[in-house]
């Protein structure tokens, strides 16, 4: 039996985020830059067989959850397929994926026979206009009819993920909790980070005193429970009927439970969203290095997973966009 995965931190690595293409139908403020094409030609993007032949790797190694990103991951031609090889590898107990919503209606289904338990959708507001603002479509419509797409799928839990930006959609926080918890999608408020120039321009929002007001007005507590794998804590009603989680970056960094790493789809593992260090797998790949090889890349790298991010301190440090990585 290989051992598992951990840092040397002792935290165990068991969730891969892969990023399944770096473009995106939609150009939101914090995410990517007006005009932006995409960085890589497609002959740098690892294959479908490519990108199995890494996540296999990665499930031998004891992960076992797999996020699929982008970009917008419903624009790599072919996602579900991909989706339905993944899920069938042994180890593999929570494939997710995190889009915006815009393609959801045409593939929900798809994605849920092809294997996919659950997605998590971006949704900044309820306003039309304030939603061509932030992603610079008019794309509110296809976004909301994605989502209701995703629930007769029977894609659950559905989370709605909202980026709160001072002065831009902080507005609109209650009014977009009010229709998650009527609509049952969990909701997770954001804090905004700094990547690229894009998320630099944007101010956080502090979401503490968020937290509380919607405990106020919600009637929702603490809630020990996790909802997904993922960094967010959760707050929820007596019942367990509603919940509101809170991805705290800028505050509250969450870093020492980290337990993930992100595969770009040029073949780059990042090993933190907040710092630079990476290792290239794409030359192993392509240059016939054998499983052993490729389990060996791996666990080097994550040997390169620094302790925290650095936000806080050098908020020009990291010149990727997050449509690199995924989030
Ligand atoms: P689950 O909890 O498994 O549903 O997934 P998730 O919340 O980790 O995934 P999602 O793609 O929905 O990400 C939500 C937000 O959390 C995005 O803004 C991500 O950038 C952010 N996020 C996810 N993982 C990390 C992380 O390791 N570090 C930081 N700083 N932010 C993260
Ligand atoms: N800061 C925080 N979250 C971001 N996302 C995209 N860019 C940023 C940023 N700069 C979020 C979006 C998307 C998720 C995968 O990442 O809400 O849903
Ligand atoms: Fe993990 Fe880095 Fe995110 Fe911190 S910022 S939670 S170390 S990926």
């Amino acid at each position: 039996q290989t051992p598992r995965l951990s840092d040397r931190f002792g935290r165990s690595i068991d969730y891969l985020r892969v990023s399944v293409t770096d473009r995106c139908d939609l150009r939101c403020t914090y995410c990517m830059p007006s005009g932006f094409k995409g960085y890589e030609d497609p002959p740098d993007w690892l294959s479908f067989d490519e990108i199995e032949r890494v996540v296999a790797a990665f499930a031998r190694l004891g992960t076992s959850r797999v996020r699929l990103t982008g970009g917008e991951p419903l624009t790599r031609r072919g996602l579900p397929q991909l989706a339905q090889r993944l899920a069938v590898l042994p180890g593999l107990r929570d494939l997710s994926l995190s889009t915006n919503g815009t393609r959801l209606a045409r593939y929900a289904d798809e994605l849920y026979a092809a294997g996919v338990s659950r997605v998590n959708v971006s949704l900044d507001t309820l306003d039309r206009d304030c939603m061509k603002g932030i992603t610079g479509r008019d794309c509110l419509p296809s976004v909301l009819a994605g989502l209701q797409a995703a629930k007769a799928a029977g894609l659950a839990p559905i989370k709605i993920n909202m980026v709160a930006m001072l002065g831009v959609n902080d507005a609109e926080i209650d009014a977009v909790a009010a229709f998650c918890i009527e609509q049952h999608f969990v909701l997770r408020l954001i804090e905004v980070m700094p990547m690229g120039e894009t998320g630099r321009n944007t101010a956080y929002l502090n979401l503490g005193p968020v937290q509380e007001r919607l405990a106020r007005r919600f009637d929702l507590r603490p809630q020990a429970l996790e909802i997904g794998g993922g960094p967010a804590r959760y707050w929820s009603t007596a019942d367990g009927s509603a919940a509101i989680g809170y991805i705290t970056p800028m505050s509250q960094h969450f870093c020492a439970t980290c337990n993930r790493v992100r595969l770009s789809v040029d073949g780059t593992l990042y090993l933190c969203l907040g710092q630079e260090q990476q290792y290239p797998l794409r030359p192993l790949l392509r240059g016939g290095a054998s499983d052993a090889e490729l389990e060996a890349a791996i666990r080097a790298a994550i040997e390169l997973k620094p302790e925290q991010h650095d936000f806080g301190r050098q908020p020009e440090k990291i010149i990727r966009f997050m449509s690199q990585t995924g989030g």
